[in-house]
């Protein structure tokens, strides 16, 4: 039996979607249901609740170890999708709580329950740091412990550490590394905030690079992985490097909202994030722009994705493409 950690977010929910295509038995935790619910919407906007039924749902936080033992009941191989993504700098504790205590609490139940593959699903951030801005940055390049890296690239890069220690203790694994991935049905969260801003009309574009994925590329890579061979690899999962400038545009597009027309400098995501922080230091609430995500937003980081282009001969859905057929936000 199948177990899915995370199920109840963006790339844990559309892996729930495929796999109970074709699979009767999928396990899935969850913490409220609330946030199953939004599963349950996601099912819904894609027109298949019936398959929403046939997930069995277990109660579970990766760091309860007594409920973590039920959920593994009888499991042969495990999807960890499950973290804490933040940026912000006031949730260090709980993200290496979640990502890395976590991880090893995955880990160590698969060790014990005699799984017979984890895949994990890791981050671009915890790869390494190209040497020069525009270098294509590998499965090889190597982390740079002197760069300034966010908790969150910090928590993901010490989860991998964790996965390989399984690998070494016998588990098969394999991890991938997806970049910034779009998906419908988690509006206020990651990604989703991109789509949600520019729906409010957006009026700022920066000129930076970053490297995007269509979720159901990711979710189609993962099952390809499991099913194979392949173990102890990791792979960069991305199907273009593109400017966060054609990105607005293209999601402007889609939405039917006027393309942003202002370049935000640099000096000017220097006093916003900055402001951001002032406003929830005195009023609370939650950071949507800190000092790296700011710098990220003009640099430009750019990702190879050869080895799981060679290693699975996929042919990744261009991010204009996927946005044209994109299912929107349900009114
Ligand atoms: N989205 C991206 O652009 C992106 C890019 C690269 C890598 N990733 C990685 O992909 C994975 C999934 O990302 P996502 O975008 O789907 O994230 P998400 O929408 O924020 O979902 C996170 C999931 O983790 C669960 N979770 C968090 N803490 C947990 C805990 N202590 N115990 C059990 N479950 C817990 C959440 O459950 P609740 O609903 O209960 O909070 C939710 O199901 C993460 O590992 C992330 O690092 C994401």
């Amino acid at each position: 039996m199948i177990l899915v950690t995370g199920g109840t977010g963006l790339i844990g929910a559309h892996l729930l979607l495929s796999l109970t295509e074709t699979n009767d038995r999928v396990r899935a935790i969850f913490r409220t249901e609330s946030s199953q619910n939004k599963t349950r919407n996601l099912f819904k906007l894609y027109n298949k609740s019936h398959l929403f039924e046939k997930i069995e749902w277990v109660e579970a936080d990766i760091n309860d170890i007594e409920l973590l033992d039920i959920a593994f009941a009888k499991i042969t191989h495990v999807y960890h999708c499950a973290a804490l993504v933040s940026f912000d700098p006031r949730a260090e504790l709980k993200l290496r709580k979640i990502n890395i205590e976590g991880t090893a609490n995955i880990v160590n139940f698969c060790l014990y329950h005699k799984v017979e593959k984890l895949c994990y699903v890791s981050s671009i951030a915890a790869l390494g740091d190209a040497k020069t801005e525009g270098d294509l940055i590998t499965e090889s390049t190597e982390w740079n412990a002197e760069k300034l890296h966010s908790d969150y690239a910090i928590t993901k890069h010490g989860a991998e550490i964790e996965v390989w220690r399984g690998e070494q203790e016998g588990l098969n694994v394999v991890i991938v590394n997806p970049s910034i991935v779009l998906g419908p049905g988690f509006w206020d969260s990651g990604s989703g905030e991109i789509f949600s801003n520019v729906e409010k009309g957006l009026k700022y574009y920066t000129l930076g690079m970053a490297a995007f994925i269509a979720v159901t590329d990711v979710v189609e890579q993962m099952i390809a992985l499991m099913k194979s061979d392949i173990s102890g690899k990791r792979f960069i999962l991305s199907a273009e490097n593109i400017s966060y400038r054609d990105l607005i545009n293209w999601i402007a597009d889609t939405l039917k909202k006027p393309r942003p027309t202002i370049e935000a400098k640099k000096w000017m995501t220097n006093i916003a994030w900055r402001l951001d922080a002032l406003k929830t230091t005195l009023f609370g609430g939650r950071r949507h722009l800190t000092k790296i995500t700011a710098q990220s937003l003009h640099s430009k980081t750019l990702y190879s994705n050869k080895a799981i282009t060679e290693a699975t001969s996929v042919t990744f859905i261009p991010i204009k493409d996927y946005l044209k057929k994109f299912k929107k936000k349900e009114s």
